[in-house]
């Protein structure tokens, strides 16, 4: 596994108003929104092209397209979907799918309960979009899907990480270079509810309500 800490005074000036119990929810969704469009900029360095001829006003020239099979971007349900936007503003020529993930409270395993993904990603690359990787089970879970599916190779893109959830990561997928991930802080730890302190809170709850 790969890890990017995205190390820019933007960044963590956004950051530090999401963190801000404060900040009110339209806010919140747009610093989401330009804060995404940042990291996503560091994500996708990797992305695959293909030679392109055009010709411009003066002469012919060769430059590059996004490569096919088209990337994949994943929200994963619910926070996930606050990160969409930023996503494909800049890569609007990927394609989108959806997962829904939740953990069993009593066997504590990670059910997949919706799933809109092609069955068939082989040679796809992936951007995994979830803000919080907490505990990391949910991240693994979706790696593995994906993986399982013929993924070329995955990215996550997290707003903030916890160490035992980074942990839980690298354990799983060890030193495999096709897994990044890309997130603006590494925050302190987990609480004994599986928040990440500092953290901002449940991102679910502060994009769209308390539902
Ligand atoms: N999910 C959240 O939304 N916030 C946390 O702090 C941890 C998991």
């Amino acid at each position: 596994m790969r890890l990017h800490v995205a190390d820019h005074p933007l960044v963590a000036h956004k950051l530090t108003v999401l963190r801000n119990k404060d900040t009110s929810s339209p806010t919140f969704r747009k610093l989401v929104d330009e804060l995404v469009t940042l990291l996503a900029y560091e994500a996708t360095r990797e992305v695959r092209t293909a030679p392109l001829d055009i010709q411009t006003p003066v002469a012919p020239f060769t430059g590059v397209k996004i490569a096919e099979p088209l990337p994949l971007v994943v929200p994963i349900l619910r926070a996930g979907l606050g990160m969409l936007d930023g996503m494909t503003r800049l890569m609007p020529t990927a394609e989108v799918g959806f997962l829904g993930m939740q953990r069993d409270e009593e066997t504590l395993d990670v059910v997949t309960y919706a799933n809109r993904l092609p069955d068939d990603l082989t040679g796809r690359q992936c951007f995994l979009i979830d803000p919080m990787l907490a505990t990391g089970g949910t991240l693994v879970a979706a790696i593995n899907y994906l993986f399982e599916r013929g993924a070329r190779d995955v990215t996550a893109v997290c707003l903030l990480a916890a160490p035992e959830g980074l942990k839980v990561v690298e354990e799983a997928v060890g030193d495999r270079v096709d897994v990044k991930i890309v997130v603006a802080a590494v925050d302190d730890h987990l609480n004994e509810k599986a928040y990440i302190v500092p953290g901002l809170g449940d991102a679910g709850d502060r994009l769209y309500g308390v539902v």
